[in-house]
């Protein structure tokens, strides 16, 4: 199969189309078989659950060449699993979770040409999807929905790759202590929309959001997790209710501890420790482990040993080991890899 003729190595994290997406519809209280399409384009009508109500979860993944030529998929039966409960908390019907798998290696494979070399430094990014879509206009979910997948080339959702970047505490809440932070629905992003653009303008890549209910406990960012090192070497990683389950978080846990031999942990954080770690990045599939340099809380900076040139040395093991098991460099644990081809 022919590659496209793509600059894979300077492409930013944007929407490249490709040539197939899947879709399935949702009708009389049953999904129908799912197909492959070339139409990128939804028709829906104006009233539609999604535009009314934003009743819309979705997911995020990629897909990876492998340094010996395949193309697999990291873990997507946990993508599965939590469509799933986004769906639930969003009172939607769920896409079956081995549908969902079935579906992901179909569009991939239908985009192959689009995956990224080997050693590029670039992904596709494979985005399912699912909204209400007959019309809804009384506060109530949808009767009919729409599952889709379509797949896009990434490279560095933040640019300049694995500099570190520079946060600061957000002033918005993200996500109440009983709402929707722990699934991924649109409207968790749709409201961090004003908070992102507002740090961008004062010179900021992200925000760090804190607990809404005290304030003083960390959480996340607005597309990723966090991580932490402590002085001793310790990972840890914040426990909550209410951000999202990352599946790159729970992966590295898991990595810290078999592959590198390291105490790691998921624990509430207080935002007072913060100072003292010795490491920090947001970890997510998109971010992959962006290293974090300096965190800004109210023009009071707390810089990182690790300094702002380049990642420090176990958030780079951790980099290096995950990424490695993603490109088939290291012996993935079983059932981590999907071989698409
Ligand atoms: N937190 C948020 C808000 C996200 O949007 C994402 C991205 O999916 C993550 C965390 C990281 O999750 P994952 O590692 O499963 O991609
Ligand atoms: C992902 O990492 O897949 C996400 O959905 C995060 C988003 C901010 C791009």
């Amino acid at each position: 199969m022919e590659k496209k003729n793509i600059d894979w190595s300077s492409l930013g994290f944007g929407y490249v189309q490709t040539d197939y997406r899947y879709v399935s519809k949702f009708k009389d209280g049953a999904w129908d078989a799912g197909e492959l399409t070339t139409d990128p384009n939804v028709t829906l009508n104006e009233c539609a659950g999604v535009f009314q109500y934003a009743q819309t979860v979705f997911e995020g993944m990629k897909a990876y060449t492998t340094e010996d030529g395949h193309i697999v998929t990291f873990r997507p039966d946990l993508n599965a699993e939590r469509m799933a409960n986004s769906a639930k908390r969003l009172e939607m019907p769920v896409f079956p979770e081995d549908r969902f798998v079935d579906a992901i290696v179909q569009t991939v494979k239908a985009n192959a040409a689009y995956v990224p070399p080997y050693g590029s430094g670039a992904t596709l990014y494979v985005r399912p999807y699912m909204m209400g879509t007959n019309p809804v206009i009384g506060v109530k979910p949808a009767d009919e929905y729409m599952f889709r997948v379509f797949t896009t080339p990434v490279g560095p959702y933040f640019k300049g790759g694995a500099k570190p970047i520079t946060i600061r505490v957000s002033d918005f809440d993200r996500a109440a202590p009983h709402g929707t932070g722990h699934i991924k629905a649109g409207l968790n992003y749709a409201m961090s929309l004003h908070a992102i653009v507002d740090a961008h303008k004062n010179g900021f890549d992200e925000n760090m959001y804190l607990d809404a209910a005290t304030r003083t406990k960390v959480e996340e960012t607005g597309g990723a997790n966090f991580i932490f090192v402590t002085k001793d070497g310790k990972v840890v990683t914040p426990k909550s209710n209410s951000i999202l389950p990352s599946i790159t978080r729970r992966s590295l846990i898991y990595v810290a501890k078999e592959y590198l031999g390291l105490e790691a942990e998921e624990r509430e954080i207080y935002f007072d420790e913060v100072k003292d770690f010795a490491e920090c990045g947001l970890c997510g599939t998109a971010a992959v482990i962006s290293p974090v340099g300096k965190i800004v809380d109210h023009g009071k900076e707390i810089c990182f040993p690790s300094g702002m040139e380049k990642m420090g040395p176990v958030i780079q093991k951790l980099y290096d080991t995950l990424t490695g098991i993603q490109m088939g460099r290291i012996q993935a644990p079983e059932g981590w890899l999907k071989v698409i081809e």
